[in-house]
């Protein structure tokens, strides 16, 4: 069965980027010349998905309004023949592409929504028997190796009839603590696509030799809904994504992950430093004004070396 399908969790509240967050979605924050959701959009259907279901929530509307047809403006771009490019692209019912929307629901008494793993349960429906991707709305892979991450891993999770495949990249040793890290199985020789014996939440970095962190991206059968149902919350009440995987590795399920490849870069925007590198990066690589911005950051950092400017 082809893999069209791909969930996207952008119910969470994004408090790490308060008070920005109040009342713009952090998934809306632009990277580069478009919000965040929309890279992650626009590399799902480089990989062939066709239908894609936002798990939202009551103040995430901007997104749903995001992929709105609009067509007036539609209609006033194509009227200005040099727009006539970004039309089209904008244009996702001619490209074959439809959006969802369903709501995490936050329970009677709770302040919070319930987890990644309760906002992946709100799909179960949309999915029905099919296996579905699970993007994270506030993180891009930014790729020009083909096939693409997402490709590799829809190949590696069809060959395998995986129960889930997970993306990962290789962080340093001593900074696993911040990460979910995944362990492959004795006698997995490659880590470009290997079987996983563990799924570590934030070990000491003694605890296990694997650098290999996750990174936003999965591919499940519809099996995961099962063990999300069977998981008990963590401590805090939430229902962890890790958690229900977890239980797919214990009990023997194929759990793979495909890593990123050299050159192929992982961003998130969950707090303000990785936000700010993220827009720089994007910023500096701009087609049109990459080059002046390269020169302006080039300027301001020698003038700020030189003490020239006031560092504030
Ligand atoms: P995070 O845990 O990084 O985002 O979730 P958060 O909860 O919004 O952030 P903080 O900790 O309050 O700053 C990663 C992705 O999963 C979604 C988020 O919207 C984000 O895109 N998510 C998170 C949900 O859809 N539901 C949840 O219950 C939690």
């Amino acid at each position: 069965m082809r893999i069209t399908k791909a969930v996207v969790p952008v119910a969470g509240l994004g408090t790490r980027l308060l008070p920005t967050t109040k009342a713009i979605p952090k998934e809306m924050l632009p990277v580069g010349r478009q919000p965040i959701i929309h890279h992650v959009v626009e590399e799902l259907i480089q990989a062939g998905i066709t239908d894609i279901l936002f798990v939202s929530s009551r103040s995430k509307n901007a997104i749903e309004n995001h992929f709105d047809d609009y067509s007036e403006l539609m209609m006033h771009l194509e009227r200005e023949r040099s727009a006539m490019g970004e039309v089209s692209r904008f244009d996702y019912r001619k490209r074959g592409v439809e959006f969802f929307f369903t709501r995490q629901q936050v329970p009677l008494g709770q302040t919070k929504p319930l987890g990644t793993g309760d906002a992946v349960a709100a799909a179960e429906s949309f999915t029905g028997d099919a296996p579905f991707v699970v993007a994270f709305g506030d993180s891009i892979v930014h790729s020009h190796e083909s096939p693409s991450l997402l490709q590799r891993m829809i190949a590696s999770h069809e060959n395998y009839q995986s129960a889930c495949t997970i993306a990962t990249y290789t962080v340093p040793q001593e900074l696993v603590h911040h990460y979910g890290i995944v362990v492959p199985h004795v006698g997995e020789e490659s880590q470009e696509d290997c079987r996983l014996a563990d799924i570590l939440e934030k070990p000491a970095p003694d605890q296990t030799p694997s650098r290999l962190a996750i990174s936003a991206r999965y591919l499940f059968s519809p099996d995961i809904f099962q063990r999300i149902h069977s998981i008990p919350p963590a401590p805090s009440g939430e229902v962890y994504l890790t958690d229900a995987i977890a239980a797919q590795i214990s009990a023997n399920a194929m759990v793979r992950a495909v890593c990123l490849r050299p050159g192929e870069v992982r961003y998130d925007i969950g707090n303000h430093r990785a936000y700010f590198k993220t827009f720089i990066d994007y910023a500096l690589a701009d087609p049109e004004y990459g080059a002046e911005m390269r020169s302006y950051m080039k300027d301001l950092l020698n003038e700020l070396n030189s003490g020239s400017l006031d560092k504030g």
